[in-house]
């Protein structure tokens, strides 16, 4: 049995939506794969409940339908579904690596991309590579029509789950359909800054560029709690807060690995003051 692990990740980063991505040091997938006649999947671990098992309606199970490589894939998974890290990206991304290697198929890891891109496509309605590519490639990811760049990181970060779900068709439902002049500017302007701070590891020049006038608005009325839990990260001391993915999980960056700790517990209490449970993760890009 061949087994991979496949990290969590957080997409759109605020002013980057549907373009950039970072894998988290955690949570993460573990995905076990075997050869087989004809694909099966057993799922264990964090809300396994509401993953499919039926191969046509897996993430993992449309990887191995489009790279033909039958297999008994096992998911444990860490990255719990429906919760803004990539959860159904990191079961897809693992399959596609686990299966690539264990019938000897050559693909490149950009390759590799872009299959699992397909079973995203399955859970989402569009085939997104924004969470598959970091998951894939580590690091920070810019995926654009005409190709992926690919950035090594290091910030601390917290991600805070509430116990609701958001879907990430609804969150694409209240997405604008178009944006003012102003708003691209600012955005233009604030990924641009977020690059800068990626490439420098630098927590306030990401934490600014996080900023996002446009779908985080929209998107943080889907999530009970949300501006007070935003406030708390950063009297607490993150340099930025945005909406992690869909949602509803919600991202902060920290200044150091220290100050994670004070962070978490604001942000977990901002949410139970809202009459609404939360767990967090400290964790780094
Ligand atoms: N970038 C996409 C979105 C993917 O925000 O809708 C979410 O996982």
């Amino acid at each position: 049995m061949l087994t991979v692990r496949a990290p969590a990740t957080s997409a759109n980063l605020g002013s980057g939506f549907d373009v950039f991505g970072v894998a988290l040091t955690r949570p993460a997938d573990v995905v076990r794969v075997e050869r087989a006649s004809e694909t099966t999947i057993e799922v264990t671990g964090a809300g396994a409940e509401f993953v499919p098992t039926e191969p046509a309606e897996n993430t993992a199970g449309v990887v191995a339908r489009e790279l033909d490589a039958p297999a008994h894939i096992e998911i444990d998974k860490g990255v719990r579904p429906s919760s803004g890290l990539g959860s159904s990206a990191s079961s897809a991304a693992g399959a596609a690596v686990a299966l690539n290697e264990l019938y000897d198929r050559g693909l490149s890891r950009e390759e590799l991309v872009w299959l699992a891109a397909e079973g995203e496509a399955v859970v989402s309605g569009e085939a997104h590579a924004d969470n598959v590519a970091p998951s894939i490639l580590g690091g920070f990811t810019i995926v654009t029509d005409e190709g992926i760049t690919r950035i090594d990181a290091d910030l601390p970060v917290v991600v805070c789950l509430p116990e609701t779900v958001v879907s990430t068709r609804e969150a694409r439902g209240v997405v604008p359909e178009s944006v003012e002049m102003d708003q691209m500017v600012e955005t233009v302007g604030n990924a641009s800054t977020l690059v800068a701070g990626m490439c420098r590891d630098d927590p306030e020049l990401v934490g600014r560029g996080l900023t996002d006038p446009v779908v985080t608005p929209a998107r943080a009325d889907l999530i009970e709690g949300y501006d007070a839990v935003a406030d708390a990260a950063r009297e607490a001391g993150a340099t930025g807060v945005t909406v992690s993915g869909a949602g509803p999980g919600v991202l902060a960056v920290c200044r150091d690995c220290d100050q994670r700790r004070a962070v978490a517990s604001a942000m977990v209490g901002a949410f139970g003051e809202a009459g609404v449970d939360a767990q967090a993760y400290q964790t780094g890009i």
